[in-house]
């Protein structure tokens, strides 16, 4: 049952055991008392003259037993503790190296929101099975067991009378549990779809409130928070008249001896002493029993949860041999290329070859696989067949910071973290000087933006840099591939949001960075890839044309469309400015 939490356990297994044996001790005392008030109870009911010394004796040993209860239950709840949080770690650090084997566009496709959520609140929910229901729940199931042998050594009769509301409570547990396990998956599901879709909520709320959608998408945040209550209802629907029986019949084992042993009593067939006996013991044998169903009733919900951990992130991981740069130049080459997001060919093997220290530009509509063709070359993904290579060498052949250290990629959207804009410029080159920084900050066109900034450079990100606009976002990205100084440039529309001014200043600042580098460049406005050594045409996942500005004018009628639509858009732009 606990097969897939125990190779997360490792060697705290047996902080777990200790506890398991702590508790068990503990919950020996907190039953012995039970047995020294029965030793006080005989000769008071058979009417002998009663010994103060000791009764007063019991009454300090009882005390005693209960003091050791605490600290055994307590040093017991420590140890599995320890190995409860160590679990939890252990559990998060593999996640982490599940995490740093994926490719980087599958990460991106689940998304942070539920990689965050597993990362934290579901493995902090494991914490309360493995430090509770595991021990506490061995240690209580034990105790009864123990007891139960005891009565029937005190009387066979009222052993089995003892067993009576135990196996009518413990059938009632198993049908509850059976009825629960039936809806667990049901009932989990619907708890997930609730958190993606509060998250999905308040990452669109921008958008839900500028379009006035707050009806609209507040409904399907309603319906799916009504649906989990719905859920959770109907579980608890199903479960409450069983527990109704188990909570009530276990507890009852006394109600059932004291009239049934009374008329042995009478009859001559039991002495009154084990009679007091047997109900003082029944006293140990409910309460441990119901704690003990209770968290046997979690323990199934521990390995539901390891597996949807591991579901998460059961994905092929990258492939990557992790050798060094063996590459003889940065010639770069695409051969035959084909790849799918999910089920439908994106790229159609695509064949292209970048001339070291030159700078090839893609060109085609929106959806044609510009970026797909940018991202692989980072390897963000595997491809489904082909290769793509640098100075020979296949890039799955090479160790993802081998391949990081040849090549900048700056995409529309690039995170920065929520540190200082210095230190987010200085990722680039984690070892550069101050003067380093500020020169790529300059030639990135950031310094009118910075003056303005109360804190300069020392000015906060936020947020995944939201305290800066999306062109400022992008100058702080590219000063950062410029400091790095990699000898292979990616830009994916790296320049999208800036105004034109900055724009045109910031190509100027670009053509200079791009000299002899090899360049793949993506551009929004077709006028700053012009002259490009090399102009390649995508057109539904293929490269349907390539060659210069003046070439493909002359051959390619899908470049004159797109050179058409882009230049009237500048003029478009040009009158409505003025
Ligand atoms: N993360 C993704 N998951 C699934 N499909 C995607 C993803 N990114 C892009 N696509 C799809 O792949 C195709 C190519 O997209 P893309 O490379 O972004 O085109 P472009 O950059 O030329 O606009 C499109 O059909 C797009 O819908
Ligand atoms: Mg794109």
């Amino acid at each position: 049952m606990l097969k897939s939490v125990l190779p997360y356990m490792g060697e705290y297994k047996k902080y777990t055991k200790r506890a398991a044996v702590l508790m068990l001790a503990g919950i020996i005392f907190s039953i012995t008392p039970y047995f020294f008030l029965y030793q006080i109870m005989v000769p008071l009911v058979a009417k002998e003259p009663v010994d103060l010394k000791f009764v007063l004796v019991r009454v300090l040993l009882m005390a005693l037993c209960e003091i050791l209860y605490s600290m055994l239950y307590v040093t017991g709840l420590e140890n599995s503790h320890v190995s409860a949080y160590n679990t939890l770690k252990n559990l998060r650090i593999s996640l982490q190296g599940k995490l740093e084997e994926q490719p980087l566009g599958n990460i991106q496709d689940i998304g942070t929101g539920r990689i965050k959520k597993v990362f934290t609140d579901d493995i902090d929910q494991i914490e309360l099975l493995l430090a509770h229901a595991i021990p506490e729940g061995l240690a209580n199931i034990v105790i009864p067991v123990l007891v139960i042998v005891l009565m029937f050594v005190v009387d066979v009769r009222v052993g089995l009378l003892t067993l009576v509301p135990i196996f009518i409570g413990g059938f009632a547990m198993s049908m509850m549990m059976k009825a629960g396990f039936a809806k667990m998956d049901a009932y989990y599901k619907s708890a997930a779809v609730m958190n993606n879709t509060i998250i999905e909520y308040v990452n669109g709320m921008e958008v839900v409130k500028v379009f006035n959608k707050d009806g609209e998408s507040y409904k399907k945040l309603g319906d799916t928070v009504r649906k989990y209550r719905d859920f959770t209802l109907a579980w608890y629907k199903t479960c409450w008249p069983w527990m109704a029986v188990y909570t009530s019949f276990i507890p009852c084992i006394a109600l059932l001896i004291l009239p049934i042993g009374s008329l042995m009593v009478l009859s001559g067939s039991l002495t009154i002493g084990k009679l007091l006996l047997a109900l003082c013991m029944s006293f140990g044998i409910g309460s441990p029993f119901l704690r003990a169903l209770t968290f046997a009733g979690k323990i199934p919900q521990l390995d539901y949860k390891i597996a949807e951990l591991e579901k998460l992130l059961d994905h092929e991981p990258l492939k990557s041999q992790g050798k060094a740069f063996l590459g003889k130049d940065m010639d770069i080459s695409f051969k035959d290329v084909r790849f799918s997001y999910k089920d439908e060919e994106v790229l159609h093997g695509v064949n292209l070859s970048l001339k070291k220290n030159t700078t090839t530009a893609l060109v085609g509509e929106s959806g044609s696989g510009k970026s797909t063709l940018a991202r692989l070359l980072v390897h963000y993904y595997d491809l489904n067949s082909g290769s793509i290579s640098i100075g020979g060498q296949d890039i799955t052949d090479m160790s993802l910071e081998a391949l990081n250290d040849r090549v900048s990629f700056v995409a529309q959207e690039q995170f920065l973290f929520n540190t200082s804009l210095y230190e987010n410029v200085l990722i680039g080159k984690p070892n550069a000087t101050k003067e380093e920084v500020m020169e790529a900050l300059k030639r990135a066109q950031c310094e009118e933006f910075l003056q303005r900034l109360p804190e300069g450079v020392n000015t906060n990100a936020g947020d995944g840099g939201k305290m800066l606009s999306g062109g400022e976002r992008q100058r702080i990205s590219l000063a950062r591939a410029i400091l790095k100084n990699a000898p292979i440039i990616v830009l994916d529309e790296a320049t999208a949001f800036m105004d034109p001014e900055n724009e045109e200043k910031m190509n100027k600042a670009l053509d200079e960075i791009m000299k002899d580098k090899t360049v793949l460049v993506i551009a929004h406005r077709l006028s700053t890839i012009k002259n490009a050594d090399k102009i390649c045409v995508m057109k539904d996942g293929n490269i349907i044309s390539e060659g210069t500005h003046s070439e493909l004018l002359d051959k390619s009628e899908e470049y004159k469309k797109l050179w058409e639509a882009s230049l009237s858009a500048s003029t478009w732009k040009i009158k409505g400015e003025a």
